[in-house]
């Protein structure tokens, strides 16, 4: 398996079902998953076991990108977004980064935090204590809500307490630790923060409201790094491009927002694909981009001794392999497998690559060209296409707005009618 490559030139030209069949080929894929890749919408059967009042489904597309090496494994990595240019955007820069290797990545094990806040607590550095001299108890207790997941070797791992400051007074906040192993982990730890509570109640007299997990999913991160030599990505001048570029998010909120927004660009189109849960994804991502109290990239970028750059990332990946969409939705099935990927740790690290991958590619292009270059064509096609363009005319009538750089509605109707009347058609 591991001598597969991902790099596949030209990928981007073939048409849809070649493309398809190199898919279906590259991860042994049967008949019906590359059906399922294919945009066949979920069955409404199953859309109504996954939401209430449920009347249909919502495809959006599904893109493929190319080139990654991980760890010295090459993937072909589903991509499900709206926006045009993020799949060409990071299957070029993990082609770039191939000649130093690719990415490299590691992660922590898989741990969530369960929160239970409890209130009305008169002197909570004596609660505190007594509930940590009930550890053991809390946990056993914890751990009988979930034998399969202790079977499987997770299971609560560990309690914490701390005190936090309200606007009424003081709440201590107990934190149950819980490897999920390869579950996104809400049910389990949600399950578990809701057993607890009536003992947790019961040793500090105080009066408990919430039992939750915490997006904000520090023990679970998933971290990547990749070198791109200088002459790969253009030059010594875009290594001082991309730094500069990195440099000004680091400083400045403002553009810090824009710079982790097209590295969750790469990350959520990879959890959608996958049937996970973006907004857990994203919660996490901000939330840790924020906790030294200003808000950071996710992403570092610096030079190596050579002058070539290195970007790093890290951030919380809470990604689950069994339960929930990922399993019964067939798209999301399918591209599981398409990934190849054995654990939910494994998935989080290829999510944590594919991020830093689009940042260090937003930033290229916003270094040197500026980003618009690229979103042109892929933009104007979807004007053309939107004002009703006979697919046979789309290619033609987009060259010419382009050329022209008058990506409008209105242009693109009048070249569609000139062409129109030329050819004679209706
Ligand atoms: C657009 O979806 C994402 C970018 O704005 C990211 C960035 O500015 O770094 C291009």
């Amino acid at each position: 398996m591991t001598d597969r490559s991902s790099r596949i030139e030209g990928f981007y030209k073939l048409p849809i079902a070649e493309r398809v069949r190199i898919v279906k080929d590259f991860a042994g894929l049967t008949d019906d998953e590359a059906k399922a890749l294919t945009g066949a919408s979920v069955d409404p059967t199953i859309a109504d076991r996954m939401v209430e009042n449920a009347v249909g489904s919502f495809p959006l597309p599904l893109g493929i990108a190319t080139n990654f090496r991980i760890n010295g494994k090459d993937y072909l990595i589903p991509m499900a977004i709206e926006e045009p240019s993020v799949v060409a955007a990071a299957s070029n820069a993990a082609k770039m980064a191939r000649d130093k290797g690719g990415f490299r990545t590691s992660s922590t094990a898989p741990i969530m935090i369960g929160q239970i806040q409890v209130t009305g607590v008169k002197d909570p550095t004596t609660v505190q204590n007594r509930i940590l001299e009930k550890k053991a108890d809390l946990l056993s207790l914890a751990n009988n809500q979930d034998p399969m997941l202790v079977k499987l070797g997770g299971g609560a791992r560990d309690v914490e307490v701390r005190t936090i400051e309200t606007r009424e007074g003081p709440n201590v906040i107990v934190h149950i630790l819980v490897d999920v192993r390869d579950a996104m982990g809400a049910n389990a730890v949600n399950t578990m923060a809701e057993a607890t509570a009536p003992l947790i109640e019961e040793i500090s007299g105080g009066k408990v409201y919430l039992r939750i997990l915490s997006n904000l999913a520090v023990h679970r991160l998933a971290r990547a790094q990749a070198v791109w030599s200088k002459e790969a990505i253009g030059g010594p001048e875009v290594v001082e491009g991309v730094m500069q570029a990195y440099l000004f998010a680091e400083a400045d909120p403002f553009r810090c927002a824009t710079h982790n927004k097209g590295v969750m660009n790469g990350v959520d189109a990879v959890i959608l694909a996958t049937g996970n849960d973006t907004r857990a994804i994203e919660a996490g991502a901000h939330s840790y981009a924020a906790r030294t109290g200003t808000y950071k990239p996710l992403t570092t970028f610096g030079r190596t001794q050579e002058g070539d750059l290195m970007g790093t990332i890290e951030l919380p990946m809470a990604v689950g392999l069994v339960g929930g969409a990922t399993k019964v939705h067939p798209t999301a099935r399918a591209c599981v497998k398409l990934l190849g990927v054995k654990s939910a740790q494994e998935l989080g690290e290829i999510v944590a690559s594919v991020g830093l991958a689009q940042n260090f590619a937003a930033l290229r292009a916003l270094a040197t060209v500026g980003i618009q270059k690229g979103h042109m064509t892929l933009h104007a096609k979807n004007i053309v296409m939107s004002v009703g363009c006979p697919p046979e005319l789309v290619d033609e009538v987009v060259k010419i707005i382009v050329a022209e750089k008058k990506i409008r509605m209105d242009r693109a109707q009048e070249v569609i009618a000139e062409l129109k009347r030329k050819r004679g058609m209706r």
